[in-house]
């Protein structure tokens, strides 16, 4: 029995599922308006405001994405950004107060700098799409635009001291997918320490596999998913993340490791 206490607000991020089908129907001025203004309402690092959205509402612009992304439907997304970390604004700023902006504190090189840019972006990306989900919207985030950066940098004319992070698509939903299972709150959230052994961290993942594995996922409707193990092993082939401790395994299952 669950004792998850319900309002509106944890209900909205209960149901959260990503939407990858659109109603071609334009969402209004006040819709857009809403969700933008609830963005800028997040929290920000040392109020830093490090962040910016680009709406792409260009008909060719949106296909270019959807191409870099490989997602055709993005092409048709009624509502679209690609969220920017953003020091060039704040530099700009302190240039008009003669200060000397080839610092750390606004090239993003230094790593500090770019992750509370970065914490800052994907806060108000979630914002957004919490706000998205509360009007009966649906979103997908698109780390995927990433697949090409230059160009996507090279598109959207960013300039220096910028770098996108993500994407947000927006619509009404035109597909009903099931909810995602998530894995047991023992595997995720731990009471002082991390656990001191695997086999207590793992507890639990085997039944985690078998609900992961009965998900029915749309993008790939004619199969079934993978556990979630055999996901997590076959991204680290694909990625070539350890691909030398990962290769007995890839073996044992069949996965490919050239690409
Ligand atoms: C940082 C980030 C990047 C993502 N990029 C993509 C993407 O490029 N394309 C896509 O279809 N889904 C993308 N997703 C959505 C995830 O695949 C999705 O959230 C995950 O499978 C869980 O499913 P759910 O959102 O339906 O619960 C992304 C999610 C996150 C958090």
């Amino acid at each position: 029995m669950s004792n998850i206490l319900h309002n509106a607000t944890i209900d909205t991020l209960l149901e959260r599922r990503s939407i990858r089908k659109f109603k071609q129907e334009p969402l209004d001025d006040d819709i857009v308006e809403t969700l933008e203004t609830v963005a800028q309402h997040a929290a920000s690092s040392q109020f830093l405001n490090d962040w910016s959205a680009v709406r792409i509402t260009d008909p060719d612009l949106k296909k270019q994405l959807s191409k870099i992304s490989r997602q055709a439907y993005i092409a048709t997304a009624p509502l679209l950004y690609v969220f920017v970390l953003d020091e060039h604004r704040n530099a700009a700023i302190a240039a008009e107060k003669g200060i000397e902006t080839a610092s750390d504190a606004f090239t993003l090189n230094g790593s500090y700098r770019y992750t509370q840019a970065q914490n800052d972006a994907v806060l108000a990306l979630h914002a957004m799409e919490t706000a998205a989900y509360s009007l009966g919207l649906g979103c997908v985030i698109l780390g995927s635009l990433l697949n090409d950066v230059q160009k996507l940098i090279d598109l959207l004319n960013l300039p220096e001291y910028t770098y996108p992070v993500l994407g947000l698509a927006i619509g009404k939903p035109d597909q009903e997918p099931a909810l995602k299972p998530r894995m047991p709150r023992s595997m995720q959230f731990f009471e002082n320490e991390y656990p001191e052994n695997d086999e207590l961290l793992l507890l639990g993942l085997h039944d985690f596999d078998e609900q992961v594995h009965q998900y029915y996922d749309l993008r790939n409707a004619d199969r079934p998913v993978d556990a979630f193990s055999d996901q997590i092993a076959t991204n680290a082939v694909d990625e070539g993340v350890n691909e030398k401790a990962v290769a007995p395994l890839a073996k044992r299952q069949g996965f490919r490791l050239e690409r």
